[in-house]
């Protein structure tokens, strides 16, 4: 029987996931105020974001992955110096690397849906909406990997479906796109110079709920039916992505007072650019870990814990207007991520009565 791999004595399943929850929230909150903090005029590209964020999170996964391959005993008492990095090499490029080409492409595509998203929503309707990641996540997962779904997982997932749809009308209704200039009034708060479009905004939330969904449980299925390193996965998904990354920036026009090639694609990348892509990478490397030790449904509970860090944090730092309508959405969704990773069997009688009856 394998054993549970732990971290600070701790199981690594749950440092993981509680990790996950508390980088889910600071992205939301860092990456949308990277982008409404400044005039369009002055943002960065988010399609170098994304890439960067490729190039990172690749390159530290080689250097994980290299470290693990010198340290089997073989390589490490081999007279060659060089024999950890052709056997990684061979491990990198394997018969089976093209499998990682899917979720690559759908991954950065979700990277770059966020930045649309998170530009066009508040940040606490931002994470609401998001959570209907579990919906698409649980929906593949019955394709693809066969999973069954307790009548009691599926009625959580309409609940889950309502909640979000009452917080997208109430968003909505209450944003209309225009210049918001919200917290103008208090010193500590930032000033918005930035024209939200909510319908943008959910449109892009709603596709990147889908990529992440099918990226994810595909990820899963490639980690889980071979027997190759999480980390070496890691590099092939980044390296596969650096393809899709590279073609916005590619077709990008050149600005008229072009600089040269890389100064025009880190044009105006202020610390919050680099904090962004940091917590990206972070994140991105505790999703592999959260998907290989414990299940993309547990992940979706992980996340929805975050839906009250960033609501809290958009109270005090964007001034965020809670309504009635607001509380009864999120609530509809935690209560429905609840009942959804309910352990089978456990669920709540009333309502496997409500169901049963
Ligand atoms: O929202 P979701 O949990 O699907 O987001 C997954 C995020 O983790 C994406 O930004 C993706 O780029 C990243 N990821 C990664 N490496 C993996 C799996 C996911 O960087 N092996």
């Amino acid at each position: 029987q394998e054993v549970e791999p732990m971290l600070f004595g701790l199981p690594l399943k749950y440092v993981s996931l509680v990790t996950l929850a508390v980088q889910n929230a600071a992205l939301s909150i860092v990456m949308h105020y990277s982008r409404v903090s400044t005039p369009p005029s002055r943002s960065y590209s988010p399609a170098a974001a994304v890439l960067l964020n490729e190039i990172l999170k690749g390159s530290i996964s080689f250097v994980i992955a290299l470290l693990r391959v010198y340290s089997v005993p073989e390589v490490y008492n081999s007279r060659n110096p060089f024999a950890g990095v052709w056997r990684l090499y061979r491990e990198i490029f394997s018969a089976d690397c093209w499998k990682l080409s899917i979720p690559a492409v759908l991954y950065v595509v979700q990277n770059s849906l966020q930045f649309v998203a998170i530009s066009n929503l508040p940040v606490a309707s931002f994470q609401v909406s998001y959570q209907m990641k579990i919906l698409t996540t649980a929906a593949f997962s019955v394709v693809l990997l066969g999973r069954k779904l307790t009548s009691t997982k599926w009625v959580a997932l309409c609940f889950l479906a309502l909640g979000v749809g009452i917080v997208q009308i109430q968003t909505t209704a209450s944003t209309t796109p225009r210049n918001v200039q919200v917290g103008s009034a208090h010193d500590s708060a930032p000033i918005y110079n930035h024209i939200m479009s909510p319908l943008k905004g959910f449109g892009a939330v709603t596709a990147a709920c889908f990529t992440s969904g099918l990226a994810g449980v595909y990820f899963e299925m490639v980690l889980k039916n071979s027997k190759a390193d999480l980390w070496v996965r890691n590099v092939q998904l980044s390296l596969f992505s650096l393809i899709p990354a590279l073609l916005p920036i590619l077709y990008a026009p050149i600005p008229l007072d072009s600089r040269g090639f890389f100064l025009d694609i880190f044009r105006h990348f202020g610390w919050w650019a680099w904090a962004t892509v940091g917590i990206q990478v972070f994140g991105g490397l505790v999703t592999a870990i959260v998907i290989k030790y414990s299940d993309n449904i547990l992940k979706g509970f992980a996340t929805s814990l975050s839906i009250i860090l960033s609501f809290l944090a958009s109270v005090v730092l964007f001034h965020f207007r809670i309504t009635p309508s607001f509380v009864l959405g999120s609530s509809t969704v935690l209560a429905a991520t609840w009942m959804y990773n309910q352990p089978a069997g456990k669920e709540p009688t009333i309502i496997t009565n409500v169901i049963s009856s």
